[in-house]
C-alpha cells in the first residue's frame, strides 16, 4: 500500500488553476477549413480549449497550456501568436502608452484585423520608431471571393475588435468593443514545405495533393505521433509524406501499381532526407481489401474522376456524383471495419458545378456518423471541387 501523505492543514487542498492563455491564428485561403483543422488538432490531443472569436480569417482560442504550438503542424495557418492585450478602448489606450509593443527602432510590419492602422502609426511616431506598414502585393483570394492582403514584413500584428468601432485619441468610454492585440511569434514556412514537395523523386501533378491539404486532412482525421494512419488511395504518397513528417506511422494502398512504386520511392527518400523514425508500408491493392489493422485514423483524397476539360452540363454533373456515390459506399463500409471504433475518416468528396456528393446518404448507407459537416474547398480554375468531410 502506498504510504498516505499527511496533509498540512496550512496548505489549501486546491490545485492552482492553470493559467489561461489566448492565442490567435491568421488563417489561409479557406478559413472555415483551417478553423476545423485547428479545433480537430486540439481535440485529438485532449487539450482543453475554448473558441473565443472566429471572424473572417482570424481565429482566437483560449487554452490552459503554455505556448506549445508549432505552426508547421498545420496546413491552413499563416501566422500565429499570443494575445498580449485584450480589453476595451480606454484600456487599450493605457496599454499602448505604457507598453513597447515592438522592441525595435526600425522595422516593417503587416496588420491583420479591423482596427485602424492609424492608432499604431501614431504610437510608433510618438516613440520615434521608423516603422513602415507593408501591404501585400499578392492578395489571397478566399473561398467566399473576398481578397486579403498577406504582406511580407518583419512583424505581423493582430489588431482586431469585436465591433467596428475604432480607437481614437478620445475614445468613447461607453464603448463595449473588445479589442485584441498580439504580435505573431510564428509564421508558416512555405519555402521549406515547397522544397520538400518539389524535391521528392517522383512528382505527378495529376495525382498529387498539396502539402497544405494533406496536413489539413491528417489533422482532421485526428492522427497523432506514433499512431497508425491509413491512406487507402495513397497515389504517389502525398498525404503519407506529410504524416511521416508528423511522426505518424503510415499505411498506404493504391490499386495502381506504378503509383505504389512511386510512393515507395518518395517515402524512402523522405525518411533518409528528414531522418524519420516512423514506419511506412505501401501495398498495391484495392481499397476494398484494406487490411484489418484497426487503424487509429484514416486520411485520404479520393479520385475525383476524369479531369474535365470543359464544364459538364447538369446531367453529366449529376451522373459524375451518382457514380462516385455508388463507388465510394462499399469502400467506406470496408474502411469502417478496419478502423478503431473511435477513429475518424477525413475524406474528400467531389463537387461538380452545384452538385455535391450526398454526405447524409453516404453516412446512412455506411453506418458512419458525420463528425464534421462538409466544408467546400474550391478553386476557380478547376471544374471539379471538393467537399472535405470527417466521418466516424
Ligand atoms: C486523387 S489520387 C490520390 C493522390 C494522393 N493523395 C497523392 O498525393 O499522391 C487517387 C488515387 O486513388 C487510386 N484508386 C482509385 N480507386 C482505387 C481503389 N478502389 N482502391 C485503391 N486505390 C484506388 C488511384 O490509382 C489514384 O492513385
Amino acid at each position: 500500500m502506498k504510504p498516505q501523505r499527511s496533509r498540512n492543514p496550512e496548505t489549501p487542498n486546491t490545485e492552482t488553476p492553470k493559467k489561461k492563455l489566448r492565442f490567435f491564428f491568421i488563417l489561409g485561403r479557406n478559413p472555415e477549413l483551417s478553423r476545423a483543422e485547428i479545433l480537430a488538432y486540439l481535440q485529438a490531443r485532449n487539450r482543453t480549449h475554448k473558441e473565443i472569436l472566429f471572424n473572417e480569417n482570424i481565429l482566437i482560442i483560449e487554452t490552459d497550456d503554455n505556448e506549445k504550438f508549432n505552426i508547421q503542424e498545420f496546413g491552413g495557418t499563416v501566422h500565429f501568436g499570443k494575445i498580449t492585450f485584450e480589453g476595451n478602448q480606454q484600456e487599450l489606450k493605457k496599454y499602448l502608452n505604457k507598453t513597447e509593443i515592438i522592441p525595435s527602432d526600425k522595422f516593417s510590419y503587416g496588420m491583420f484585423g479591423n482596427e485602424s492602422p492609424e492608432t499604431l502609426k501614431e504610437i510608433f511616431k510618438k516613440r520615434k520608431k521608423k516603422a513602415t506598414q507593408k501591404h501585400g502585393k499578392n492578395q489571397i483570394k478566399f473561398q467566399d471571393g473576398k481578397k486579403q492582403e498577406f504582406p511580407k514584413a518583419d512583424f505581423y500584428i493582430l489588431f482586431h475588435s469585436t465591433s467596428p468601432n475604432t480607437y481614437h485619441l478620445t475614445p468613447n468610454p461607453s464603448s463595449s468593443a473588445r479589442v485584441y492585440l498580439g504580435i505573431a511569434t510564428q509564421t508558416y514556412n512555405n519555402e521549406e514545405v515547397k522544397k520538400r514537395d518539389m524535391q521528392k523523386p517522383v512528382r505527378r501533378e495529376s495525382l498529387a495533393i498539396s502539402p497544405r491539404l494533406s496536413k489539413i486532412l491528417i489533422n482532421l482525421s485526428g492522427a497523432k505521433p506514433h499512431t497508425l494512419m491509413l491512406d487507402p488511395f495513397c497515389g504517389i504518397g502525398g498525404i503519407l509524406q506529410e504524416a511521416l513528417i508528423k511522426k505518424i506511422n503510415v499505411y498506404g494502398i493504391d490499386k495502381d501499381k506504378q503509383a505504389t512504386i512511386d510512393a515507395e520511392q518518395n517515402l524512402k527518400w523522405l525518411i533518409k532526407q528528414y531522418k524519420i523514425n516512423s514506419t511506412y508500408k505501401i501495398e498495391n491493392k484495392d481499397a476494398r481489401n484494406s487490411p484489418d489493422l484497426q487503424f487509429f485514423a484514416i486520411a485520404t483524397e479520393t479520385p475525383l474522376g476524369k479531369t474535365l476539360r470543359k464544364k459538364p452540363n447538369d446531367n453529366e454533373a449529376k451522373q459524375i456524383i451518382q457514380n462516385f456515390e455508388a463507388y465510394i459506399i462499399p469502400i467506406l463500409k470496408k474502411l469502417k471495419k478496419v478502423k478503431k471504433p473511435s477513429a475518424k475518416i477525413a475524406i474528400t468528396f467531389p463537387v461538380v458545378k452545384v452538385f455535391h456528393t450526398d454526405a447524409k446518404k453516404i453516412a446512412e448507407k455506411t453506418d458512419l456518423k458525420i463528425h464534421t459537416n462538409p466544408i467546400l474547398e474550391s478553386r476557380e480554375d478547376q471544374n471539379i471541387s471538393r467537399d472535405i468531410i470527417v466521418l466516424q
